[in-house]
């Protein structure tokens, strides 16, 4: 029999692009998602469990049914903005809602965790690129939510030996390679699909938020990363807690920074189109760059984006919304 991943958050982005590496590489994933974020569509390779993160019986109850092996964590709300508006929201989803799994997976004994972190545990960042060890000190209740969980962790390891992989992702973008899945945000708040919908006229244009960034072309510099690669990163950190290794910490990014204007030109040029876009103020909070330094994953896992090359990031998520523009 396969072994069963328990993948909270399954539904969403970044979740269901793991159920399907995970498939393909033998597990059987069972996504657990109460559907606030997520799409019953993207849940494709392993059963659905309806539920949420708070509820610790269900959870149990998930982990018990499927004899579930480790479990990969997504389920959480992403919204830097909406985490400054409403922080108590972001508290209770993330944090609240993880200590309850966390108790879950140590009254069942499960004891192997992937955690998706975030590069905004690290707020501002003092230089770049950024590694690992770098001062973490988020800027937003998002940030502090996914810090407070990656400290969690570490001290459920030192007291119940729980083993964990806390991979702190830069900017995910881009879909599945072969178009069975990709990005669908309500709001979209991301710049690559924003980008796209003003390409395929679904919006009159993208505003590129700050001009005076003082980068070569003046617009923020992001490292983005292609959501496959971070998929395959997931399944080589389970391996890594399947062998026995010691819970860590990396950043899961290419090493290179691309500017708003950039992501513009590429899509203009896979598009093959001209992109109205709006200069407009900076979006408080945004840091003008944001690079890692992923020389950690490779030593660790032996991991490297294969595939987040801006062509192919632009390429992928292009077609992804011209096939649900169609639907
Ligand atoms: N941007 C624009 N116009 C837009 C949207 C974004 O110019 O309409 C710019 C932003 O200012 C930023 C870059 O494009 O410089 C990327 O912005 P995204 O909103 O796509 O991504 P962020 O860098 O803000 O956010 C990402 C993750 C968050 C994480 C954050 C850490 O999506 O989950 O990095 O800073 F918290």
């Amino acid at each position: 029999m396969s072994q069963s991943v328990l993948v909270t958050g399954g539904a969403g982005y970044i979740g269901s692009h793991a159920c399907k590496a995970l498939a393909r590489a033998g597990y059987q994933p069972v996504v657990f998602d109460n559907l606030s974020r997520g799409h019953r569509e993207a849940v494709r390779w392993g059963p659905l469990i309806e539920g949420d993160l708070a509820d610790r019986n269900r959870l149990v109850m998930a982990l018990e049914t499927h004899q579930v092996a480790a479990v990969m964590h997504f389920a959480a709300y992403a919204y830097v903005g909406e985490s400054v508006a409403d922080p108590a929201m972001y508290y209770r989803n993330n944090l609240a809602g993880s200590l309850s799994l966390l108790e879950a997976v140590r009254e069942v004994g499960v004891d192997k965790m992937v955690f998706s972190s975030s590069c905004a545990t690290y707020g501002i960042p003092v230089g770049s690129p950024i590694r690992e060890s770098a001062p973490q000190l988020p800027v937003n209740p998002y940030g502090e939510t996914k810090l407070a969980i990656e400290r969690a962790l570490h001290w459920f390891g030192q007291a119940y030996g729980l083993r964990s992989v806390s991979l702190r992702y830069f900017n995910a973008a881009g879909a599945d390679l072969e178009g069975e899945i990709g990005e669908f945000h309500e709001p979209e708040t991301h710049l690559v699909p924003l980008v796209l919908q003003a390409a395929l006229k679904r919006r009159p244009h993208v505003d590129i938020y700050g001009t005076d960034y003082p980068t070569a072309d003046g617009t923020a510099i992001r490292d983005y990363i292609h959501v496959g690669d971070l998929a395959e990163a997931h399944l080589r950190a389970l391996e890594y807690l399947c062998a026995g290794r010691e819970s860590t910490a990396l950043n899961l990014g290419t090493g290179r920074g691309h500017s708003v204007r950039e992501v513009i030109a590429v899509a203009e040029s896979v598009c093959g189109r001209a992109i109205p876009r709006r200069e407009t103020a900076r979006r408080a909070g945004d840091p003008a760059v944001l690079v890692a330094d992923p020389s950690r994953a490779a030593e660790q896992f032996g991991w490297r984006a294969r595939n987040s090359d801006l062509q192919t990031i632009i390429a992928t998520a292009f077609a992804w919304l011209q096939r649900c523009v169609k639907q």
